[in-house]
């Protein structure tokens, strides 16, 4: 295993839209050593999603992993995810604002609206084709991650940037 660098805004990986991963492709040693890797390099930053282009690899590859209630009280963890070739079947009109970070925009915090419900379609590690729903917070970082694969940034989705602050200043003024 190892701990992949991150991209930061910037470069012009984070901005181009990613390839879909051949299914067949999906069991390769290569690929899951390097879904270990991705997995490895969100813990390491303490991310609770990454996306491949985030460490230079433009394929519609995420990672997400929420640990025991952050912001969603009462929605709990997100366990392991893996995501690949993700598509968002639909979701729902009801959005909600909530803060967001980046690994590759380090130390800032905007608030971002995300709808607030999903249906998602993906391979897992397997290869297996999953459908699920997500709400609340996982359906948040989904749409975070997806973004990523077509090569935007949370940033994007800021109806207004006065509220981008420096992870500092969010800390001090803002962190419920
Ligand atoms: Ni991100």
């Amino acid at each position: 295993m190892a701990i992949l660098k991150v991209a930061r805004l910037g470069h012009p990986v984070l901005r181009m839209p990613s390839q879909a991963v051949p299914k067949e492709t999906i069991a390769s040693a290569g690929m899951q050593r390097f879904l270990d890797d991705m997995i490895e390099t969100m813990r390491e930053y303490e991310g609770v999603g990454l996306a491949a282009p985030q460490v230079h690899v433009p394929q519609q590859v995420a990672v997400i992993e929420v640990a025991e209630n952050r912001r969603y009280p009462g929605e709990g963890p997100v366990p392991l995810t893996v995501l690949i070739n993700p598509k968002i079947l639909s979701a729902s009109k009801k959005s909600t604002v909530d803060w967001e970070g980046c690994l590759s925009v380090n130390e800032f915090r905007g608030q971002v609206p995300r709808a607030e419900s999903l249906e998602v379609e993906a391979y897992n590690r397997k290869g297996e084709k999953v459908k699920f729903s997500a709400h609340g917070f996982f359906a948040r970082v989904i749409q975070h991650e997806c973004d990523h694969l077509a090569g935007k940034v949370f940033l994007d989705r800021m109806p207004d940037l006065s509220t981008l602050t420096h992870l500092h200043e969010f800390v001090r003024y803002w962190q419920a």
